[in-house]
């Protein structure tokens, strides 16, 4: 006599003695409806949570393109000053799209990063590397003062009081003729003035910071 482990199941519902079972069907129709239910169920979740979901993370992996742009002549620009030029960030959306960036010729006597002798100009941006206000260039203090919390920065974007946790993020220049051009793809850099891909306000970039903080995926990669 077959043990119990190997007496072979029939498949129809009648003989494993299934409450409500008809002759001849291996699904009761209870479990057959209710396994539609949950199909149904799952197929309108999916119509409103797919697309939510798409929305919601499908920015961080677009990136906008970046591109050169006219700032100004070289005479507009000295060694010793910044001065703030209108710039755009993304095209197409207006107003919404343009920021600021204060600039100045490259001083040897103040630039010492390696990096920036290949940056005619120096461009820094005005947002804020704590959480992202707008700064301002206070010519007399020879600082940058963000009016939300009190963040200063010193004449290299270096913070030397208040909450940011960074320098001030910078933008590659070139020369084209006697024209300054700025490329709209920020990046960022660290209190030596390391350069690093973008990081959003707050992301410090010093020690392990580099590590925690990891670039978003739509920003440019250095
Ligand atoms: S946003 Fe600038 S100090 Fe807080």
């Amino acid at each position: 006599m077959p043990d119990k482990h190997t007496q072979h199941k029939s498949k129809y519902t009648a003989d494993r003695m299934i409450p409500g079972a008809f002759e001849g069907e291996t699904v009761t129709r209870r479990r057959f409806m209710t396994g539609t239910a949950h199909t149904a169920g799952a197929i309108a979740a999916a119509s409103f949570a797919l697309p939510a979901l798409g929305f919601a993370i499908g920015p961080i992996f677009k990136q906008s393109p970046h591109f050169w742009e006219d700032i100004g002549s070289t005479e507009d620009f000295t060694a010793e000053n910044y001065v703030p030029v209108v710039i755009t960030i993304t095209q197409g959306i207006g107003e919404a799209g343009k920021s600021t960036a204060y600039v100045r010729k490259f001083n040897p006597a103040i630039d010492t990063d390696p990096y920036d002798r290949n940056t005619p100009y120096i461009a820094i941006s005005t947002r804020c590397a704590h959480l992202g206000c707008p700064v301002r260039w206070v010519d007399a203090a020879e600082r940058f003062i963000c009016p939300c919390h009190g963040g200063v920065y010193n004449l290299l974007g270096q913070p030397v009081g208040g909450p940011p946790v960074r320098p001030l993020d910078r933008f590659p220049t070139r020369l084209s003729g006697d024209r300054v051009q700025l490329y709209s793809g920020r990046f960022s850099v660290n209190s030596e003035l390391r350069r690093f891909s973008p990081r959003d306000p707050g992301e410090p970039l010093d020690g392990i910071g580099q590590y925690l903080y990891p670039s978003r995926p739509s920003a440019r990669k250095l």
